[in-house]
């Protein structure tokens, strides 16, 4: 049985497999630029976020009726569940479908469609984060929130995502004012590739209370201290963070340094299609490429369902902690 955890950090669009890509394409008369789900797997050869995103927005096209989303978040749980993740909280891209002329209506209802009986079917209860593109523009962005009303039943909060630098946060300070006017939580992607002063402003500008990545703040001491202090959230994506080459091998990964300077650390899969494994793949990985401690996964679990948005439902937090503390790991 695998540790229970929360995945705070996953792009659904990110967990389209090469496999159910080329169904879709059939499905949907779609032709995808590559002949078969081999040749497709060797493009994940990634230099950076900007070569990871344009082939992840190319295989977007597959994506266009309720179903297809259905299908999508579907997989995603199914995966999830199995890597013993028991509540997901799941981003979307709604620009990058809106653009292809896919409604708001389609996308949020059909991922609605698998979240909504996800406790049922997979014991994984979730929650909906719209994200903003923050390389297009900020008109854009107050365009998506006003178009996503008619569904914030189904939404919990906004964030922030795409090409990180030249596109800092105060960018979207409007839409974030408006997103915290109607109730929403917020987080933001920043310093993933983007300086410290992006993770300071995420902050100060846009209200976070989460950061995404978050892996630049070891650059600024003062940053670390007050991040420490306010107990901020980092979700953290180790897997995506090689494959994106903002480390240069899992070894060099900070998190052992973050966790003992006090930051509150979380584990999670970005966008697991793409960089070689799910939430417990992650768990795994670090465990064994850095040599952490069985308490300082059980810390790393208890962050995720901490740093979670399940404020409406205490009783549930309350049940995965005491999962979480009543684990055994295996010998
Ligand atoms: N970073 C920024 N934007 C993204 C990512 C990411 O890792 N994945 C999907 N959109
Ligand atoms: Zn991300």
């Amino acid at each position: 049985m695998p540790l229970p955890k929360a995945e705070l950090h996953l792009h659904i669009e990110g967990t389209l497999e090469p496999e159910l890509a080329f169904e879709l394409a059939a499905r949907n008369g779609v032709t995808l630029p590559y002949p078969d789900t081999e040749q497709l797997r060797e493009a994940y050869a990634f230099d950076d976020l900007q070569s990871f995103l344009n082939l992840y927005y190319e295989l977007m096209a597959v994506l266009i009726t309720e179903q297809d989303f259905e299908a999508l978040a579907d997989a995603y749980l199914t995966r999830a569940a199995a890597q013993g993740v028991r509540h997901a909280e799941i981003f979307f891209d709604p620009q990058a479908h809106l653009a292809r002329g896919v409604s708001m209506e389609t996308v949020v209802e059909g991922l609605w469609r698998a979240l909504s009986r996800s406790e049922e079917t997979h014991g994984v209860s979730t929650r909906l984060i719209l994200c903003f593109l923050r390389d297009q523009s900020a008109r854009s962005a107050l365009e998506t929130l006003a178009a996503a009303k008619p569904y914030l039943d189904r939404i919990t909060g906004v964030g922030l995502d795409s090409a990180e630098v030249g596109h800092p946060p105060a960018k979207f300070r409007e839409v974030y004012e408006q997103a915290a006017a109607l109730g929403l939580r917020r987080v933001a992607h920043a310093g993933e590739e983007g300086p410290p002063e992006y993770i300071t402003e995420a902050l100060d500008v846009l209200g976070v209370e989460r950061v995404d990545h978050g892996l630049r703040c070891v650059e600024d001491p003062a940053l670390v201290a007050r991040l420490v202090r306010d107990r901020t959230p980092l979700t953290l994506c180790p897997l995506s963070n090689v494959r994106l080459r903002t480390v240069d091998t899992l070894a060099d990964h900070p998190l052992p340094a973050m966790l003992e300077a006090g930051l509150m650390c979380t584990v999670n899969s970005d966008d697991p299609a793409y960089f070689g494994g799910y939430a417990g793949d992650n768990f795994d990985a670090v465990r064994t490429a850095l040599g952490l401690t069985d308490d300082r996964l059980r810390e790393l679990a208890r962050n995720s369902f901490l740093a979670s948005f399940l404020e409406d439902e205490e009783e549930l937090r309350t049940r995965y902690l005491a999962e979480v503390e009543a684990y055994v790991f295996p010998a």
